[in-house]
């Protein structure tokens, strides 16, 4: 047994609501062992910034503009994040792709979620492509980041139901508590347990 706490970095480029249920999880002691440390984004006015320093939690901004092309700019955002020690890396709502140079950094530690039942609806406006799909259910996913978008081995799922009135933003109301509990329930397993990767399936060991 070790007394080191895990580390979680977040990386976030807007509201940062799932940002926040992961601060306060932790905060409340229930992200099992684990604490958040920092929050790094690429949109320097990001909400979740003010969020982050309201907790006392470090702040980077690596902002896109400010580097010449995506080499760079993920070379200097691995280093925000690296700066941090984390144990693990958290997406909420970060909206760019990272290519194997940055995953590379953090094998199967980096985490995402997706507001979609993956393998449907991965990419923007999953909320909306459910509604137009006709779906009765649909929910959001906890995934292990890879290459492809919102492809990686799932780690947790939870359902919400699709209304006959629902719009995109209607639906996507109802399911951010529930992607808040559910990214929290996720974190709180992988911090704590063992799992192997095998094509793509994520086994709890
Ligand atoms: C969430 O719906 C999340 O699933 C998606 O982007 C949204 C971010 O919201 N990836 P927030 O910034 O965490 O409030």
């Amino acid at each position: 047994m070790t007394d080191k706490r895990p580390r979680i970095v977040v990386l976030a480029s807007g509201r940062g609501s799932n940002f926040c249920a992961l601060a306060d999880a932790a905060l409340a002691g229930k992200l099992g062992p684990a604490e958040v440390v920092a929050l790094v984004v690429d949109r320097p006015d990001a909400v979740a910034c003010q969020e982050a320093e309201r907790r006392s939690i470090a702040v980077e901004r690596v902002s896109r503009k400010n580097f010449s092309d995506r080499e760079t700019f993920e070379d200097a955002l691995a280093q925000a994040v690296a700066k941090h020690r984390p144990d693990w890396v958290c997406l909420a709502g970060f909206l760019r792709l990272l290519s194997g140079r940055f995953l590379g950094r953090w094998p199967e530690r980096v985490v995402n979620i997706h507001p979609s039942l993956l393998p449907s609806f991965p990419g923007l406006d999953a909320q909306e492509q459910a509604v137009a799909a006709g779906v009765r259910i649909s929910g959001c996913t906890v995934h292990l980041v890879t290459e492809a978008l919102d492809a990686g081995p799932i780690v947790l799922q939870a359902t919400c139901p699709v209304e006959d009135d629902d719009t995109g933003q209607r639906l996507a109301a109802r399911l951010l508590p529930i992607e808040h509990a559910t990214y929290v329930a996720a974190m709180s397993r992988l911090v704590v347990q063992p799992f192997v990767v095998e094509e793509n399936r994520l086994r709890w060991r």
